[in-house]
């Protein structure tokens, strides 16, 4: 048999987690410090993937391609394949068709995080042989979800996108496995009314045409971080189980619980409440960071609260009365606060930026 390949969908629009993504691919928003895409790409490798395709969008494949490169530091080999425009999940597998070839494979949402990796569904993909497996996770709210319908014999009957009575709470995770097959089944459909190829029409399709399609209900959390509250909770569940390490260099400051302090990260009267991770070259200064924080490289934060909050390399806050909190910087963002008078609120801010004052 071939060996099973991967596929990391990381093309996409991105328009839940803009302005982000107006300007960098949001597989590249980092969850405690490292880009989300990353840990999928460490899934595989994990599950003795050797050979993955990463799908990127002509915008921001440049940037992904420099940040992943060849994969060897993930001990993989990378292929990248353009997808010209974000026209689908099934239609993403066809452009990737010529990579894939005749052999199976994992597909795996470039935004998505999977507790536990991947290694217990390749094993049982293996041994049970089927023509598809997804992976299904219950949630109180399936009728904002793909939604599975299982027949009598356990096997998948219905696949419902967003219904408005779910038959089930399991929801379709973004991470499934495929044989060959599923490349006719993505040309034998039809773009779904909002115009795109839908990987759960030709999953549908494999049922109707009596293939094997089996179910496998995960046991540990999962998170698609598509919107900002799912970012930030994503932070939160990585930073739980992060391992405290602190290579900074601390004057006059204190760390307390799970907290990474990078090597270059100067703290000085700081405390750190964990689980928190502060990047290489950031300072913090007479400040406070909070429990689920991750402050990216050559970050500022100086006489300012931080809390639940993701800063991406360069941001700064300084000066802030209140506590900022659950919130997500861009780049090189800036947050000051002057003594001057008049008092006044002062912006520059990019389109659909969001800024609520509490
Ligand atoms: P989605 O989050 O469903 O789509 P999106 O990236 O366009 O985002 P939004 O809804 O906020 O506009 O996509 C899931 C993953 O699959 C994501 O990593 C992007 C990727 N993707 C592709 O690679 N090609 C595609 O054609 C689509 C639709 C998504």
């Amino acid at each position: 048999m071939a060996p099973l390949k991967g596929l990391i969908l990381s093309g996409g629009k991105g328009t839940r987690l803009r302005p982000i993504t107006h300007t960098s691919a949001k597989q590249l928003v980092p969850v405690a410090n490292r880009p989300v895409l990353f840990y999928g790409i460490e899934a595989m490798a994990d599950a003795g993937i050797e050979e993955i395709g990463i799908i990127i969008a002509p915008e921001t494949g440049p940037e992904i391609q420099e940040v992943a490169g060849d994969g060897s530091r993930f001990g993989v080999k990378i292929t990248y394949i353009t997808q010209d425009q974000p026209a689908g999940l099934a239609h993403a597998v066809l452009t990737a068709e010529p990579f894939l070839g005749e052999s199976s494979f994992v597909m795996y949402l470039g935004d998505n995080l999977l507790q536990g990796g991947i290694r217990e569904l390749v094993t049982a993909f293996q041994a049970n042989d089927p023509d598809a497996l997804i992976l299904l996770t219950p949630v109180d709210d399936p009728e904002n979800f793909g939604v599975a319908e299982l027949g009598e014999d356990g096997g998948v009957v219905r696949l419902a996108e967003k219904p408005k009575e779910p038959k089930t709470n399991l929801a379709l995770v973004g991470v499934y496995m495929f044989t060959a097959g599923i490349h006719d089944a993505a040309r034998a459909i039809e773009p779904s009314p909002r115009g795109e190829l839908e990987i759960t029409d030709a999953i549908q399709h494999l049922v109707d045409t009596g293939k094997r399609v089996e179910p496998h209900v995960v046991r540990g959390w999962w998170k698609d971080t598509g919107r900002l509250a799912d970012m930030l909770e994503a932070n939160r569940l990585i930073l739980d189980v992060i391992e405290t390490r602190v290579d900074g260099e601390l004057t006059e400051s204190q760390v307390d619980g799970r907290v990474i302090v990078e090597a270059g990260a100067t703290l000085l009267r700081a405390t750190v409440r964990g689980p928190a991770v502060i990047g290489a070259g950031t300072h913090l200064e007479d400040c406070y960071v909070g429990p689920y924080s991750a402050i990216g490289e050559n970050c500022v934060v100086q006489d300012a609260e931080v809390e639940h909050s993701i800063l991406l390399a360069g941001a700064e806050v300084r000066g802030l009365d209140g506590r900022m909190e659950s919130s997500l910087l861009g780049r090189d963002v800036k947050i000051t606060r002057s003594k001057r008078q008049p008092r006044a609120y002062r912006f520059m801010v990019g389109d659909t930026s969001e800024i609520e004052i509490l």
